[in-house]
């Protein structure tokens, strides 16, 4: 926090430091979208026909005949039969309804430049590249990838995939060529659209090599769509199969596209996430219960109203800019703001800029960003008029208490409710939070489950941990946004999450998100993080098994093991311990070589915080890696007995080594 500290604000950070639960601002309260606690019991005693409150968000064309179809658990199906499409939800019923003038995407480059998508703008531009993407050959159900930073054209692609039931997988910009080549090579996509480059910081940041590098990778063909973002700031060339995307539009100028009939449980898109193996899982999410779920949540905890100008921080490339920059805002029909760039280009100050120049009324944003701006100072903030803001939200790591305050002080001036959402890729929206005009808020305690969520803290043996007590967080209902499987892979879904607690012969199903939590007396849900062998380094989610395979990839690399380490801004550092192949040398240009196999296999997101040599890794006596030991050793925290070791004498020598660096 800045320096210059009044005796009022000590006064007051003292206070906010001693406080430990918020009530919502009456004023929020008398206008928020559910206001009324008996909510929660309606859902229960209604349950699973509640959920039918999320599902007349929603036009569809047909109606369904179930809400729920559980005779094949644990493959869950929803709205079955129903028939609607994703992208007539977003933005032909607005457009039909007379909002089509109406701004649907305010889009701010980094260089400051802007652009305004109305929702008759938008489903023209959808319409266009629909059309034109029927041209390439795109047909329903083909599996379309996008590799895009954060400009108008990922949404237009997905909407435009939407429409003619392609389903979309959305690659993360930020991943390497290698990555996008296993997300297409595991999902057989023979479509992909991507950009030439992408402004960060000032730079032209080249795109297209690296896309043309993951092509190479890819054992099938493929058409390629490229958005020209960088204009004369970078020539590219066009390869065969490769088109422009600005010329297929052009060609397909006033093109209409009949939205094509979905039926509810056909699969709107596939998003790889990072699991316990070496393999990104393909989450597969639905039309009718992703789409109804998304806009629900949106609608109850985040507040959306359709005049309202929402801003999800997010990159679009993670479930969070699907579930809340795309669909469920745009299904809402409100204003989303998207933002090209980092939070301190050209100034520290730039997204409390936005939120002024556009007043913007919600912001959700990650709580490795809520860091950021503390350790820039509270001054940035206070240079701009932030009163337009209602509500606040968090999501994708836990957020520790003096975050949450300094965030509800500074950037909510004390008047705006925060939501601490706690949900994954695989749950497609908001599970546990609190409502915003309903609950007390704790800081750092993300709420109870949402109305008709049962999530329950239980221990190994099923039993619900007493308040006070960590246990596993569950989920012993299904709900609408759920994954419905893994592509292709039916066995490593039922593995992956339902196999710890379930028992089929009960016909007991109950999900594990992987997470462990912390239960209050009031049922409030504390997420402790991942159980499972995740990493969560500034909200992102890496496999350490994906790590380190690209690390035993480099020359010289006999084995690694990778861990998470505590890091004040990123939440989670990455940590390798590496031992290296006889007849190399331990040091900086090996040291640069993993950085670098790491950066080539997923992307700089991955970027090992230290990398440590050592003669062993510390094994049990079966031959397994001690990875809870390495993580305490990273952290500097009390390692206990180690005598049962097969090698205890190597954690001395690791530990000097760690301390050195
Ligand atoms: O460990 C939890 C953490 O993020 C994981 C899910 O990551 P991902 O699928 O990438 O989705 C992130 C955005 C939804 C979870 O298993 N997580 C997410 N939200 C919270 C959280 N941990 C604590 N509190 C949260 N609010």
């Amino acid at each position: 926090m800045g320096d210059s500290e009044s005796p009022e604000d000590v006064q007051l950070e003292a206070r906010l430091e001693e406080q430990e639960a918020f009530e919502p601002p009456e004023s929020f309260v008398e206008q928020a979208n559910v206001s009324d606690e008996a909510i929660y019991d309606e859902f229960a005693e209604n349950w699973p026909d509640c959920w039918e409150r999320a599902a007349d968000l929603l036009d569809w064309e047909e109606e369904y005949d179930a809400v729920l179809d559980d005779s094949n658990e644990p493959f869950y199906e929803w709205f079955t039969d129903g028939k609607l499409n994703a992208s007539a939800n977003c933005l032909d019923r607005h457009v039909a309804d007379g909002r089509g003038d109406e701004a649907a995407i305010e889009w701010v480059g980094e260089l400051g430049e802007t652009r305004t998508y109305t929702y008759a703008e938008l489903l023209d531009e959808v319409e266009e590249f629909a059309a034109a993407l029927r041209d390439l050959g795109v047909e329903e159900d083909d599996v379309v990838t996008m590799y895009m930073p954060m400009i108008p054209e990922l949404p237009v692609a997905m909407l435009a995939c939407a429409r003619i039931g392609a389903p979309h997988s959305v690659v993360f910009a930020g991943f390497s060529a290698d990555a996008l080549a296993t997300r297409m090579n595991s999902a057989d996509s023979e479509y992909l659209v991507t950009c030439d480059g992408y402004y960060r910081r000032g730079d032209a940041l080249d795109h297209k090599d690296k896309a043309d590098e993951g092509l190479s990778g890819v054992d099938h063909g493929v058409d390629t769509v490229v958005v020209d973002r960088l204009g004369d700031d970078l020539d590219h060339d066009l390869g065969d199969g490769q088109h422009d995307y600005d010329d297929l539009v052009a060609e397909h100028e006033g093109a209409s596209v009949d939205p094509v009939t979905r039926d509810a449980e056909d699969m709107l898109f596939l998003m790889y996430t990072s699991g316990t193996t070496g393999e990104p899982k393909g989450v597969k999410h639905t039309t009718g219960g992703y789409l109804s779920y998304v806009s629900w949540t949106s609608q109850a905890v985040l507040d959306i109203e359709a005049d309202d100008t929402y801003w999800c921080s997010a990159d679009i490339g993670w479930i969070t800019g699907h579930s809340y920059i795309v669909y469920g805002p745009l299904a809402l029909g409100t204003t989303s703001v998207m933002y090209e760039g980092t939070p301190d280009y050209p100034e520290k100050d730039r997204l409390w800029e936005i939120i002024e120049e556009y007043g913007v009324d919600i912001f959700y944003t990650a709580p490795t960003a809520i860091r950021a701006f503390m350790k820039w100072g509270k001054e940035y903030p206070a240079e701009h008029d932030l009163s337009s803001l209602r509500l606040l939200g968090t999501v994708g790591e836990p957020i520790n208490p003096r975050a949450w305050k300094w965030y509800y002080k500074h950037i909510g001036n004390e008047e705006c409710p925060i939501v601490d959402t706690w949900w994954q890729t695989e749950t497609g929206g908001m599970m546990v939070t609190t409502l915003p005009g309903v609950n007390t808020m704790k800081p750092g305690s993300a709420g109870p489950p949402l109305p008709g969520v049962d999530a329950k803290v239980i221990h190994p043996n099923k039993a619900e941990v007493d308040p006070g007590q960590a246990g596993h967080l569950t989920v012993q209902k299904p709900w609408p946004g759920m994954l419905r499987t893994l592509y292709k892979n039916d066995e490593r879904f039922v593995s992956e999450y339902w196999a710890e607690y379930s028992d089929a012969d009960e016909d007991e199903w109950i999900y594990f998100p992987e997470d462990g939590a912390k239960i209050d007396d009031d049922g409030y849900i504390t997420v402790l993080g991942r159980v499972d062998d995740v990493l969560n380094v500034s909200g992102h989610r890496l496999g350490t098994m994906e790590i380190e395979s690209a690390i035993v990839g480099v020359e010289g690399v006999a084995e690694a093991a990778v861990v998470g380490g505590d890091h004040e801004m990123k939440g989670e550092a990455v940590y390798a311990y590496v031992i290296t192949e006889d007849g190399y040398e331990e040091g900086d240009d090996l040291r640069d070589r993993i950085v670098e196999g790491v950066e080539d296999a997923i992307g700089p997101i991955a970027r090992p915080e230290q990398v440590v040599f050592t003669p062993e890794l510390p094994k049990t006596r079966s031959g397994k890696i001690m990875r809870r030991l390495l993580e305490d050793i990273a952290n500097d925290d009390d390692l206990g007995d180690t005598s049962t070791l097969r090698n205890p004498d190597v954690v001395d020598d690791i530990q000097a080594k760690v301390g050195d660096d």
